[in-house]
């Protein structure tokens, strides 16, 4: 007999000679799960190890070299290349001696042609370490080439998520990362998830592996005094709908399946205490000091509070999730048309936090009868005033909450004004559906008209 059975036996045997009196009924009630339970009933919490400070970036050569490291990768793009973050980390690479090269291709916004461009350039440099500079897609770029080039036989699809690629786990060691945001937006810096846009399909997927996750996070506030307003204005929307999305995912113990094995718990674990707390102090952030740090570049203090909201929102989405905001994001910014935003160059994007904003007082409607305590709660962190408001009325209060945000900051008018019909919702709702790693972490499941109805409320929102 195995030892488990032999355990699960006796434990039995226990629970039925035990006293079964009301009075000690305690003892009769110890629960014995020979088979795993329907529901999950646990969560862990995973991250980067996190260096905060003014300044920070000086330390990574130092890093490297207790690293061992002998030739290491740099990635950037081509415009954070040419920028002071960029010059911090090379000179610290230099003054410690330490031999790179520099890979500064990264698309942003990046695709699987751009991954496999920078997956190349890993496989043929043999590298023993990447540090990586640059906002999300940066990191996720490197994430990938990292990978690739330490499983060079693996095809391209096979790690990439169910069900449009195989969600093979990672068993092969990857060499160390180390991350180093230079916007306030993704926290991919501590998450083990790499995102792009399968060019293919018209929609964002991606890979999610916790060994994907960068060794070392280096958090410099000093990088974010370049970001330009309307970057700071985008990925502060996505830092927004992380902290709100994490708060208000489906709750762990909700969660089924139960994974078989602690290995297979998945990334995405639904809200948790331990999450909550990083979504709240980002919601108290966002109310003090998105605004100020978008319109005043010079507000070292609301950007270096961003910088660091961005990366506690990435520890939560990081172990929480996000869901159907950004479900709806992927295919949003997939089919893009011809909407080029200020400051993200010249082809037509839909940068990422804009993609996910655009849905957000929509969906909160949506999910806000699942739990409206805590959907009163984030408005109320968020700045509403919610003395006498009603459980009912809790989608409405943070729906309007995140429009006057949203209006503040002077977003687009919905999904109309980056190009968008009713003739589209179709295609959207079929680009959002295989989401399903995110859709799941949603507090109430969705059908087809239902996503439909989300997408049609955001045409227009003002
Ligand atoms: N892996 C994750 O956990 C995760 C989470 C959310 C989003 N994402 C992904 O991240 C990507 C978006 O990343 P992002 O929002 O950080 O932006 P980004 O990396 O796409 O950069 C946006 C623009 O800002 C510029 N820029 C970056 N830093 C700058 C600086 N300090 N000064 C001046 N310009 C600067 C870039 O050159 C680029 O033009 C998307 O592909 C998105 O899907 C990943
Ligand atoms: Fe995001």
């Amino acid at each position: 007999m195995s030892s488990r059975k032999r355990i699960f036996n006796l434990l039995r045997t226990i629970n039925i000679a035990s006293c079964q009196c009301p009075a000690h009924s305690h003892r009769g009630n110890v629960q014995v799960l020979n088979s795993t339970p329907l529901k999950d009933y646990a969560f862990e919490i995973k991250c980067s190890t996190i260096r905060y400070g003014l300044g920070v970036t000086r330390e990574v050569g130092m890093d490297l070299v207790n690293l061992g490291a002998k030739n290491v990768c740099v990635m950037t793009d081509q415009n954070v290349v040419s920028l002071s973050p960029m010059k911090a980390v090379l000179d610290s690479l230099v003054k410690n001696g330490i031999n790179y090269s520099v890979y500064d291709n990264v698309r942003v916004e990046p695709t699987d042609t751009s991954f496999k461009h920078a997956i190349d350039f890993a496989k043929q440099g043999m590298f023993d370490s990447y540090v990586a500079v640059g906002g999300g897609s940066v990191m996720d770029t490197c994430k990938a080439a990292n990978l690739f080039a330490c499983d060079p036989e693996a095809e391209f699809l096979d790690y990439v998520n169910l069900p449009i690629g195989k969600g093979k786990p990672v068993t092969v060691p990857l060499k160390p990362m180390i991350a180093i945001p230079t916007t306030s937006g993704t926290g991919s810096e501590t998450t083990g998830m790499s995102i792009f846009d399968y060019e293919e399909i018209k929609a964002k997927t991606g890979i999610s592996h916790t060994a994907l996750r960068p060794l070392l996070a280096l958090i410099d506030p000093l990088h974010t005094l370049s970001v330009p307003q309307t970057v700071a204005n985008y990925s502060g929307f996505d830092i927004f709908c992380h902290a709100l999305e994490s708060f208000t995912a489906i709750p762990y113990n909700e969660r089924s399946p139960a994974p078989e094995n602690p290995a297979l718990r998945p990334v995405y674990q639904g809200s948790n205490p331990i999450s909550d707390v990083w979504a709240r102090f980002c919601l108290q952030c966002l109310n003090k000091y998105f605004a100020r740090s978008v319109y005043n570049a010079d507000d070292l203090e609301a950007r270096s509070t961003m910088h660091l909201a961005a990366t506690m929102a990435g520890v939560g989405i990081g172990n929480a999730g996000v869901h159907i905001c950004h479900g709806l994001a992927y295919p949003i910014a997939g089919n893009v048309k011809n909407f080029v935003p200020k400051d993200y160059g010249t082809e037509p994007i839909v940068p990422h936090g804009l993609a996910v904003v655009l849905t957000a007082p929509s969906v909160f409607r949506f999910t806000a009868a699942s739990d409206p305590d805590k959907h009163l709660e984030a408005a109320s962190i968020l700045g509403a005033d919610i003395l006498g408001k009603k459980r009912e009325d809790a989608g409405k209060v943070l729906s309007d909450t995140i429009l006057m945000f949203m209006d503040r900051m002077k977003i687009e008018n919905g999904l109309s004004a980056i190009g968008y019909t009713t003739q589209d919702i179709p295609q959207l709702v079929r680009g959002a559906l295989p989401q399903h790693r995110l859709l799941k972490i949603a507090p109430v499941p969705q059908s087809e008209e239902d996503l439909s109805k989300i997408l049609e409320d955001s045409l227009t929102l003002y």
